[in-house]
């Protein structure tokens, strides 16, 4: 009987003691507790010091930016994204879509695609990707996609639209955004500009 209890006494011992001794160190956490200011930051939102709901710091509309670049069509807070951020329709329409080769930059444009439209809008474009019904993703291939103008679809890849997120921020560069306008136009059969003949093609080349 006395063996037992010894055992028992040992095995709550053995199995309480680190605890114990672990419990009586302080822990980082309650450090920071000391100091009144510290305690609620890992909840507190990220400071924007200058930035107000009245007064956002987008660019201005209309202002050009001297470094180059695109200029911002974007309407709203874009930190709000769902439903206020838009862009300007008037400046979508009016957009060219500047590809001399628009078959050259295919490739691009699939890869991209691939990696950032077809979750929703499925790789065929039928609207069919793994999360597109959950989120009613539109089909691309209707009447009405095809409808858009390049500089349109170039505007909503940039902004995004309801409950489609921006891919401006992933999909950087102007060039890479009007590959995937040519991309969605191919999966819409739609004809394409033919590129430029070449001027002269050297001899025996092939491509
Ligand atoms: C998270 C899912 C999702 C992803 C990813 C996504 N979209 Fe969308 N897309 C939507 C939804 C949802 C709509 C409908 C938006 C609305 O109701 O205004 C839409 C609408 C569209 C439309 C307009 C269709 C119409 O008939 O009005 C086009 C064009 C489009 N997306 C192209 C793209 C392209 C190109 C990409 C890749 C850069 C992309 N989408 C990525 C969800 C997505």
């Amino acid at each position: 009987m006395a063996r037992k209890l010894i055992v028992a006494l040992g095995l709550v011992g053995s199995l309480s003691g680190c605890n114990w001794y672990y419990n009586t160190l302080p822990s980082p956490d309650d450090l920071m507790k000391l100091v009144p200011w510290f305690d609620h930051m890992v909840k507190s939102p990220a400071p924007s010091p200058y930035q107000r709901a009245d007064i956002p710091r987008n660019t201005p509309k209309g202002s050009v930016p001297i470094t180059g670049g695109e200029p911002d069509w974007g309407t709203g807070d874009p930190s709000a994204q769902f439903p206020t951020y838009a862009f300007d329709t008037l400046v979508a329409k009016a957009l060219v879509n500047p590809t001399a080769d628009r078959a050259a930059t295919l490739a691009r444009g699939d890869t991209l695609y691939t990696n950032f439209c077809a979750t929703c809008h499925g790789g065929a474009g039928d609207g069919k990707g793994p999360v597109g019904p959950k989120v009613a993703a539109l089909s691309l291939l209707t009447d009405r996609a095809k409808a858009f103008g390049d500089g349109y679809l170039y505007s909503l890849i940039r902004y995004g639209r309801g409950v489609m997120p921006q891919y401006g921020d992933k999909i950087h560069q102007p060039a890479d955004r009007w590959a995937v306008v040519n991309y969605v136009r191919q999966l819409q059969g739609m004809a394409m500009p033919a590129a430029p003949a070449p001027a002269a093609a050297p001899e025996g080349a092939s491509r």
